[in-house]
């Protein structure tokens, strides 16, 4: 959990200067926690919210050096496992729009317009589990 922690730090609190008050929105304590791990080091690292049979996706990082291996993609898919165990048929998310074709290729559809969210250009996308 503390690697976990500490990339999301460098990540969005250092990288993309999101401040920390609301990287860390006290949440972290009722949520799943998936992470990538490659010889024992956290590379990359997801959260979910359960609210009844809808999951909020957030938080997805990977180390800098480890970018473009697919590693996000594996936590996607191992969130669709987590969601659909956890009786949860729905993913929802704030996608940087970036990195839109991430969730794209991975089944999400854009819901409504583009919004700014701690700084940073998001829109709403959405996931239904069969
Ligand atoms: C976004 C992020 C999680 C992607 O992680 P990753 O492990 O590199 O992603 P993947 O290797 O699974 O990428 C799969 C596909 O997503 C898309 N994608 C990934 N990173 C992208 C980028 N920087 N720009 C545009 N498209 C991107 C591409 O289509 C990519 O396929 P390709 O490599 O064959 O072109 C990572 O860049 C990151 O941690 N960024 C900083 C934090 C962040 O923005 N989090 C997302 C919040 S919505």
């Amino acid at each position: 959990m503390s690697a976990a922690l500490a990339l999301r730090d460098r990540v969005f609190c250092r990288e993309q200067g999101v401040p920390k008050r609301e990287e860390l929105d006290g949440r972290d304590g009722e949520a799943i926690h998936l992470v990538a791990v490659e010889q024992g080091v956290v590379l990359g690292t997801c959260r979910l919210l359960i609210v009844d049979k809808t999951v909020q996706f957030s938080r997805l990082a990977v180390e800098p050096a480890a970018r473009r291996r697919g590693l996000a993609t594996r936590l996607l898919i191992a969130a669709d496992a987590e969601a659909f165990d956890a009786g949860a048929r729905r993913l929802v998310l704030h996608a940087q729009t970036y990195a839109r074709d991430l969730y794209l290729a991975n089944g999400y559809e854009p819901r409504g317009h583009v919004f700014v969210e701690a700084g940073i250009e998001h829109i709403a996308m959405e996931k239904r589990l069969a």
